[in-house]
């Protein structure tokens, strides 16, 4: 882990850069983004959850009897923010496979940058699993806030945040409202413009993951 704002991380990771990298590129095409930024899920997702509690049980290999490590807890709930979370999600699921997931549709005002929600499903076992909230852009920070008060109403007591690209703005804002969430980064951009894109940033992650631009 390379950053040092508390509870925010970018992590120094080759493969993780490269590949934030290749989906920045403008030239790369719609079904090039959504693949590699379900790539960037599954690194994300173990990034993320790289701290979660173990214990060890005891276990036969083919070989010999063990102590190996195993999980304490069952594995945390997915949380994707509509719709561009959906891309990570479909990476993270592969590391995770047995987490619930749940969905917030959230879709910001192009002119107030202030959002709204569309739709809420999340799953019932929040309180005992935690939760990992998804979507590759963290801008002004009002979706992900929005996004972490939902789940925790919903019962989460224990939120992670993880995104492919933050903007300063959105960090702070994000720290401000939930302090107790950690926030993991792909990368940790220079500002947001004047209509609330991350400069550089990737463009819009939606429209690039949908072909919808
Ligand atoms: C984008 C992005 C985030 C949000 C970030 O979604 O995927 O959810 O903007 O911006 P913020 O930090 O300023 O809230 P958008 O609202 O464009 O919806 P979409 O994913 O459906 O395109
Ligand atoms: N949402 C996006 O998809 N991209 C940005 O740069 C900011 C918000």
């Amino acid at each position: 882990m390379s950053q040092t704002r508390a509870n925010f991380h970018t992590p120094r990771h080759a493969l993780l850069r490269a590949k934030i990298t290749r989906i920045r590129k403008q030239e790369t095409d719609s079904a090039t983004f959504r693949r590699v930024l379900a790539e960037i899920g599954a690194i994300l997702a173990s990034e993320a959850l790289r701290d979660l509690p173990e214990t060890t049980a005891t276990i036969e290999t083919p070989v010999s009897r063990m102590e190996a490590p195993v999980l304490t807890q069952p594995e945390p709930c997915l949380v994707a923010i509509l719709r561009a979370g959906l891309g990570l999600l479909d990476g993270a699921r592969m590391v995770l496979p047995d987490a619930p997931v749940g969905h917030l549709g959230l879709v910001r005002d192009e002119q107030t940058l202030v959002p709204s929600e569309y739709v809420v499903r999340l799953p019932k076992d929040l309180a005992r699993r935690g939760a990992l909230v998804l979507d590759p852009m963290l801008a002004t920070g009002g979706s992900a806030i929005q996004a972490i008060h939902r789940v925790k109403q919903a019962g989460a007591r224990v939120v992670r945040f993880a995104c492919v690209v933050a903007a300063p703005e959105g960090v702070d804002a994000l720290q401000k409202a939930h302090p107790d969430v950690a926030i993991l980064a792909g990368a940790l951009d220079e500002r947001l413009n004047e209509h609330g894109y991350i400069v550089p940033g990737l463009g819009d992650a939606g429209d690039r993951c949908f072909g919808t631009e």
